[in-house]
């Protein structure tokens, strides 16, 4: 038997059907509410809102649980690759043996990027936010492929653009870190994997061949995976919903990025570190940048802490607490930023604000700490939340696509002024 949900307005009830996901989630289906009745719902920030149907990825905030096509974040950070992840994600099923080796070697076939885009870098200043350049880029990239641009293409062709941005994705990133530094890019390696040219293409430098360390590639490696999809957060639901009004995949993606650049989202890894920065030079007690964070009069929040859906834990945090330990212990650094932030998330959990909002730290509290620790400069750590969250952000469009969802469009409620004359100017 189907569930019903009746809601009554001004006295009339109408029924609505219930969907329960395969989790046992329940949600209202309000699609026939407004004609039944003439009202939409309201919900600003979709807090209480389903936007889709989806079978990539099941979030429980209140459990703290996060699984990838029903495989444990914990499991799949420590036991897989990212590039297998990305498969299970876009493809829905792991990989075979013969499956991953030629999804990496299609995406191998694709690292370079076109030699005229090489003259976009010249063109930036060279302290330019590598997010800028990394989304623009990925936008140009549907003028060098103008097929992509059909709305119509067929699947191999959505399949050569999944291969061309999960290959020149790394490409474009490593690149926009040179221009960031001033020094000459570095070409793709083919023979190297996933993680290892990346980190090649970044640090190799004309006068000193770069010796990839296992540990740092192994730290990346769970770092991606942590970040490939959070089912539907901003920028995901950013590219599903440019993607619904059938933009080309590549435009798409580069809205992804910039939604995920703000500091709300994706850019919070960037201001926690400075955050921590500003907190260690400062040297004064963790409980005044506490109070800080409390009081409503002052723009401060805790970087790093708070969370739409998790109200217990961020199960990627946890992880990433301990991999940035580990990596730290590995690589032989001490860096005091680590125990700042250790003693501002005790701080924090003892507080009563804290604890009445169920506010935790998040994904990004810990993950610029690895970063730091890898090399890898602060204005660089969203470009990294983004190279991880490539496969989930393709995941999301392609299901969005192959389910026919309709364009993406809410309504609102009206509040501004009624009907009015025309005034001419000079009789305001
Ligand atoms: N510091 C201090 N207070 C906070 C914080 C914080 N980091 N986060 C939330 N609060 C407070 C709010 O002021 C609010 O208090 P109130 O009920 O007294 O008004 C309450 O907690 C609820 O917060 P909202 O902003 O309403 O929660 P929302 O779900 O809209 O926002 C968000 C979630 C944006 C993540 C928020 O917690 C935040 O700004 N955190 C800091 C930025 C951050 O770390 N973002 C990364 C999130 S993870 C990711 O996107 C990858």
């Amino acid at each position: 038997m189907s569930e019903i949900a009746e809601v009554k307005i001004n006295g009339q009830t109408y029924e609505l059907p219930i969907i329960t996901g395969s989790e046992d989630e329940k949600g209202i289906d309000i699609t026939k509410l407004r004609s039944l009745s003439g009202a939409v719902t309201l919900d600003s920030g979709y807090k209480n809102t389903g936007s889709t149907k989806s079978a990539v990825t099941y979030l429980d905030g209140e459990n703290g649980i996060l699984r990838y096509r029903g495989y444990s974040i914990e499991e799949l950070a420590e036991k897989a690759s990212f590039i297998e992840v990305a498969y299970l994600l876009i493809n829905g099923e792991l990989p075979t043996k013969s499956q991953l080796s030629e999804f990496e070697a299609n995406i191998t076939k694709h690292t370079l990027i076109h030699e005229d885009m090489k003259r976009f870098y010249e063109a930036y200043p060279s302290k330019a936010h590598p997010m800028g350049i990394v989304a623009s880029l990925l936008c140009s990239l549907s003028t060098f492929y103008p097929d992509s641009q059909n709305p119509n293409r067929t699947e191999e062709e959505i399949e050569l653009t999944i291969y061309r941005l999960l290959a020149k994705l790394p490409t474009i990133s490593a690149w926009a870190y040179k221009n960031f530094v001033g020094h000459p890019v570095v070409y793709p390696k083919n023979n190297l994997n996933y993680e290892e040219n990346f980190l090649n293409m970044m640090f190799s430098l004309p006068a000193e061949k770069y010796k990839i360390d296992p540990v740092v590639a192994d730290a990346l490696n769970k770092l991606l995976i942590l970040h490939a999809d959070h089912e539907q957060n901003c920028s995901a639901s950013t590219v599903r919903i440019v993607g619904s009004s059938h933009a080309n995949l590549y435009s798409s993606i580069s809205a992804g990025v910039i939604a995920l650049w703000g500091p709300l989202h994706g850019g919070a890894n960037q201001a926690v570190i400075e955050m921590l920065e500003t907190i260690y030079e400062d040297g004064t007690p963790l409980e005044n940048w506490i109070a800080k964070a409390k009081d409503k009069n002052d723009p401060f929040r805790l970087m790093g802490f708070g969370h739409r859906v998790y109200k217990n834990f961020d199960p990627r945090a946890k992880i990433i607490k301990k991999a940035a330990d580990d990596v730290l212990e590995k690589l032989g650094i001490q860096d005091p930023l680590i125990e700042i932030a250790k003693e501002l998330e005790q701080v924090a959990l003892n507080d009563e604000y804290f604890k009445a909002r169920n506010l935790y730290p998040n994904v990004d509290f810990y993950s610029g700490i690895i970063y730091k620790a890898l090399g890898i400069p602060t204005e660089m750590f969203t470009v990294m939340f983004a190279l991880g969250r490539l496969p989930g952000w393709i995941a999301q469009w392609k299901e969005m696509i192959e389910n026919k969802e309709p364009i993406g469009r809410p309504r609102q409620i009206y509040v501004g002024a009624n009907e009015r004359s025309y005034v001419p100017l000079d009789e305001r």
